[in-house]
């Protein structure tokens, strides 16, 4: 049987300029690598923060370059990002500002998508109708493999600066109880971190993409938590390759080096 091959980008930040290096190239750069791979990539889910500061253009720009990919592109909102204006450039279902929730079919795979950010905020967090949302979706499908994305990642990172701005104990235990409910889910994915981390939420793996951007060097012990430039940011820019054959999920990273491609 043929394998499902979704590819998730994350962490565009298109328009951002941190310490100097423009994230458009290297998206680039990733796109054409997610082509170049041995075997086409059936659909692609970017997992927020496709701009820095919510741009207009910014979003214009992102919707040409994923284009490029020549397959169906699921977006979602990161804190980064204006739900109003990712909506309206890729016509997600529902209006204004809402919150962005839907699912889609990758050949035998479910992806459902659950949005996770407060507007105005950095870290995440899900109210009692976004979670009744999720447990009704979820439980349309019991059978199929299912993917759910999501900006922040259910998990904790021991990195205090990092912790703080993504979901925070209360909202991952409760998160925990829907998910808990559906055996039915391989996998939770998301991004924010900047870092390929992994870890578990009610038995499920969860899994944070590598940002095609820039990636976070990790302090555990940061001699000034409230310095919010204390992050350092490294190479090199990357994304995940979700496989699923026979009903098993395995999730990959590909990090670009200097002949990624040929
Ligand atoms: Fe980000
Ligand atoms: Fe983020």
């Amino acid at each position: 049987m043929k394998p499902v091959l979704l590819a998730q980008l994350s962490d565009l930040h298109l328009g951002a300029a941190w310490e100097g290096v423009d994230p458009r190239p290297r998206l680039e750069q990733v796109i054409e690598a997610v082509r170049a791979l041995p075997n086409p990539v059936d659909a692609v889910v970017v997992s927020g923060d496709l701009t820095d500061s919510g741009d207009e253009a910014d979003y214009r720009l992102a919707r040409q370059l994923l284009g490029r990919l020549e397959v169906p592109v699921h977006v979602l909102p990161g804190n980064h990002d204006l739900r109003g204006l990712l909506r309206s450039a890729f016509e997600l279902p529902g209006e204004g500002e809402a919150p962005i929730n839907y699912s889609g079919e990758i050949g035998e795979l479910r992806l459902v998508i659950l949005d996770s950010i407060v507007a105005g905020q950095d870290p995440g967090a899900f109210d009692a109708e976004q979670l009744r949302w999720l447990d009704e979706e979820l439980s349309k499908e019991p059978e199929r493999p299912t993917l759910l994305a999501m900006h922040h990642p259910p998990l904790t990172t021991g990195l205090p600066e990092w912790d703080a701005i993504n979901l925070l104990p209360p909202e991952r235990a409760a998160l925990a109880e829907v998910v808990g409910r559906h055996p039915q889910l391989r996998a939770i994915v998301g991004g924010h971190l900047h870092r390929i981390a992994a870890s578990a939420l009610a038995g499920c793996p969860v899994l944070s993409a590598p940002s095609t951007y820039l990636q976070m060097l990790p302090d555990f012990m940061p001699a000034d938590f409230e310095d919010d430039d204390a992050a350092t940011w490294t190479d090199p820019p990357g994304f995940a390759l979700h496989v699923l054959l026979d009903g098993e999920l395995s999730s990959q990273v590909e990090l670009l080096g200097p002949n990624h491609g040929g």
